[in-house]
């Protein structure tokens, strides 16, 4: 790998953060990472965005919205890259959200059980087809179709 210049390419910044360069664009567009423009209006961006581009790729794994990583971001002084204690800062908030996350699986796992051998579908009882679960606390089943 040859060593980058403190400016760099999309390209190069795709390379080395595998990244596509669409999503690179799109990270720009939204406020995630800055680059400069040359006198041919090419994009470059300071090294140091490699390291921005990974702490997004990071909070996306962990679910975070474009919006929230943006507020994130925002929380650093003069939008610099997250350093090792603002790191440390911002993902251990994340540990809730996981942890959310982690308890909204166990819940739809649960209700996965309830249907399997089921297999009504039904958008009225279903505790996986209906997001409001108005029934389906009544059992399993096409309540509807077929009452207890
Ligand atoms: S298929 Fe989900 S409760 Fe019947």
């Amino acid at each position: 790998m040859t060593k980058l210049g403190d400016r760099i390419t999309i390209g190069e910044l795709s390379e080395r953060s595998g990244v596509a360069t669409s999503a690179l664009r799109y990270y720009e567009s939204e406020g995630l990472i800055f680059a400069t423009r040359t006198t041919g209006n090419q994009r470059r961006f300071h090294r140091s965005q490699l390291r921005r581009v990974a702490f997004i790729r990071s909070a996306q794994r962990v679910g975070l919205s474009i919006d929230e990583i943006r507020d994130a971001l925002a929380t650093l002084p003069e939008n610099r890259t997250p350093n090792k204690a603002d790191w440390a800062r911002l993902s251990r908030g994340w540990q809730d959200r996981l942890d959310q996350r982690i308890a909204e699986i166990q819940r739809l796992k649960t209700k996965l059980t309830g249907c399997i051998g089921c297999g009504c579908l039904s958008l009225r009882t279903c505790s996986l087809s209906n997001p409001d679960d108005v029934v389906a606390s009544r059992g399993p089943g096409a309540y509807y179709l077929h009452p207890h």
